[in-house]
């Protein structure tokens, strides 16, 4: 299985944590969207697409990397990230995402999330809020996600 995961952590490095022990468990390089080649993302059989939460959603220019790229045909895809507050309905931030994916092509396997040290302006002035986190079991779920996940490529074609 080749596999490859695309992050964008910019407040913390907080979901680049998630994203390097995903990446340990699947084999898979952690890169940033500035870092991918295009074309080359076809090859894979998986790619993740991770940010932490702002105002909502995954960091622009996560986004806006997956908006440019082509309509395609493509493989399948997991989307991850770490927030303050959890991925609930009806404010989920992981749907508009997965949405997205499936105009370009990808069917989005499965969704992670976890809480992470948030720092946005009202939690700023009292040193932030879920501070220690993600923690050794967050980090034990992400592994256990990704497990689930290699697991299911390669039981199916
Ligand atoms: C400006 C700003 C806005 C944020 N907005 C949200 C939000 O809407 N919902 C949420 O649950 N967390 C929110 N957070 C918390 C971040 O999602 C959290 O800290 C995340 O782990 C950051 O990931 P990173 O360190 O990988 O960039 C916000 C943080 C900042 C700094």
């Amino acid at each position: 299985m080749k596999a490859i995961i695309v992050c964008t952590s910019i407040s913390h490095g907080n979901t680049k944590r998630i994203a390097d022990i995903m990446g340990q468990v699947l084999d898979a390089r952690v890169v940033a969207p500035e870092q991918v080649d295009m074309a080359d993302l076809a090859t894979y059989d998986l790619v993740g697409f991770g940010s932490g939460i702002y105002l909502g959603s995954f960091h622009p220019q996560l986004r806006q990397f997956v908006r440019s790229l082509p309509e395609q045909q493509r493989g399948r895809a997991f989307v991850f990230a770490t927030s303050g507050f959890p991925d609930a309905v009806p404010h989920s931030f992981s749907r508009p995402l997965v949405r997205l994916l499936g105009q370009k092509g990808f069917e989005t396997l499965d969704a992670f999330s976890c809480r992470a040290w948030d720092t946005y302006l009202p939690f700023k002035l009292v040193g932030g809020i879920r501070k220690g986190r993600p923690n050794a079991t967050d980090l034990e779920s992400a592994r256990a996600f990704a497990e689930g996940l290699r697991a299911r490529i390669s039981t199916t074609p």
